[in-house]
């Protein structure tokens, strides 16, 4: 094994499989093969036909993010939350709304599935929250719903890189913090406007990093796993 690369190393990289079939995302699977244990099932593939898939691959021993951002009144994310859990996932998103993440948490009961909460998205700045009607701003808003996740007891958060240190300060090291727009010294930034290096979001308290395009558009997807892999090793 090459050094440092534990599998709990391994299990802190998640591959977003953002692609739109379930025979494209299980090409990719078996081109990361042993290299990447752990995926992110989004809306798009849970859509056309991910779900079967993602149980296939929990069922083949990888980890599997369901990123479907539930939001509904507490009965229908409880049962939701409750079906999802019987696909064999590790982590389900619900946006961070108190009565959302304490019904999620709810519905999973002791499955093992673990919430985590969508705070702001990160396509929103100030004035769009304004012209939604929110009082805060994003700043204020990412962390009073970080306060209110840990105050429901779920799993996580997902966040951006630059948020790391003053949520994982603010929540304590309880929490898993999952964080989006990662992108390896040298590669294309693609949309992502704020990003961070492997290396630094890890020391920066992240418990996982989302990757997607870096690795999935590569020519030689599972050498740029095991490059990313071996940078986070050296963090
Ligand atoms: O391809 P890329 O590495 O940018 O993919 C990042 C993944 O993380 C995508 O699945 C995207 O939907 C998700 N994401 C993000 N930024 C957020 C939240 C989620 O890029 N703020």
């Amino acid at each position: 094994m090459s050094s440092g690369i534990t599998p709990v190393l391994r299990d802190k990289l998640i591959v977003a499989l953002d692609v739109s079939s379930p025979e494209e995302a299980s090409d990719l699977v078996a081109r990361l093969g042993d290299s990447v244990s752990f995926y992110k099932i989004g809306l798009e593939l849970a859509f056309g036909g991910g779900l079967p898939l993602a149980e296939r691959l929990a069922g083949a021993g990888k980890k599997v993010f369901l990123d479907l951002k539930l939001h509904d009144i507490a009965t229908t994310v409880e049962r939701a939350a409750a079906q999802v859990a019987r696909l064999g996932a590790t982590y389900l998103t619900v946006h961070a709304f108190p009565q959302t993440m304490a019904a999620a948490k709810q519905g999973v009961g002791d499955s093992g599935l673990l919430i985590l909460g969508v705070t702001v998205m990160t396509s929103y700045d100030d004035q769009d929250l304004k012209a939604a009607g929110y009082l805060f701003g994003v700043r204020h808003l990412v962390e009073r719903r970080a306060l209110q996740a840990r105050q429901a007891e779920i799993g996580g958060l997902i966040l951006s890189a630059e948020e790391l240190p003053a949520i994982r300060e603010l929540v304590g090291p309880d929490l898993r913090l999952v964080t989006p727009g990662i992108r390896p010294a040298g590669s294309s930034v693609g949309d992502q406007k704020r990003v961070m290096t492997p290396a630094n979001a890890l020391r920066a308290g992240a418990d996982h990093l989302v990757i997607g395009r870096p690795i999935t558009r590569a020519a030689d997807p599972r050498a740029v796993a095991d490059a990313i892999l071996a940078e986070m090793a050296g963090a």
